[in-house]
């Protein structure tokens, strides 16, 4: 089957990298190669040396995007967990791409600052850290993503499954004969986003 990008962004904490390793073993099971490249371990190799300011951001993302790109065209499905703050760069990776399913894991500031998991907010709203992305740095939300996703109202499972639905009526992957448990409603939500996007 055909190699695609499935492209994680959103605010550090809003569930990108949890999300890719749980979709990681379903599309494994269904027989397709996938490489995760997630933000925090890309930037100890592949974009090591880089910072947080525009620029170094940019770089950052277009290196994720070429890898993609190349993982891509060889058939296999490359994961994307970055910020990728910007939409004018993940548009443009979109293009390099072609096959690209945008995620945008959606979840409010004050969520975020609450959770607090690596303790990063924190010191960012105490101005610790600066150009933190959401307290002092821009987001621009995707405004054509193919799947949005709310860690603070949604499970873990069921956002898989709504990306799952997605690549499946896309056709990206086999369907599976798998009772997979989303709702009528949920279904009928995943088809009235790709409609509007001209998928289906
Ligand atoms: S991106 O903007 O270039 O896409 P990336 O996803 O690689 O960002 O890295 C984000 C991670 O770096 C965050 O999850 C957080 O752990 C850490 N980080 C450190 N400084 C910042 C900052 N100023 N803004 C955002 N994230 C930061």
């Amino acid at each position: 089957m055909k190699g695609f990008t499935l492209w994680f962004t959103g605010l550090s904490g809003s569930g990108k990298s949890t999300l890719a390793e749980k979709i990681k073993p379903i599309l494994l099971e269904r027989g397709r190669n996938v490489e995760i490249l997630d933000g925090d371990i890309v930037r100890t190799n592949l974009s090591k040396g880089l910072g947080f300011s525009k620029e170094d951001r940019d770089t950052n993302i277009r290196r994720i995007g070429f890898v993609c790109h190349l993982l891509s065209r060889n058939g296999a499905v490359a994961i994307t967990a970055a910020i990728s703050p910007y939409r004018e760069i993940r548009d443009e990776c979109r293009e390099m791409i072609g096959d690209f399913v945008e995620v945008y894991c959606k979840c409010p500031l004050e969520v975020l600052a609450e959770r607090d998991v690596k303790g990063l907010y924190k010191k960012a709203m105490a101005g610790e850290i600066k150009n933190f992305t959401g307290v002092s740095d821009p987001y621009e939300e995707p405004e054509k993503a193919e799947v949005v996703i709310d860690s603070s109202t949604e499970t873990i499972e069921q956002s898989a499954d709504k990306i799952i639905r997605t690549l499946e009526l896309m056709g990206y992957i086999k369907g599976s004969e798998d009772d997979t448990g989303y709702s009528q409603d949920e279904e009928e939500q995943i088809k009235a986003r790709l409609k509007d996007l001209g998928y289906i």
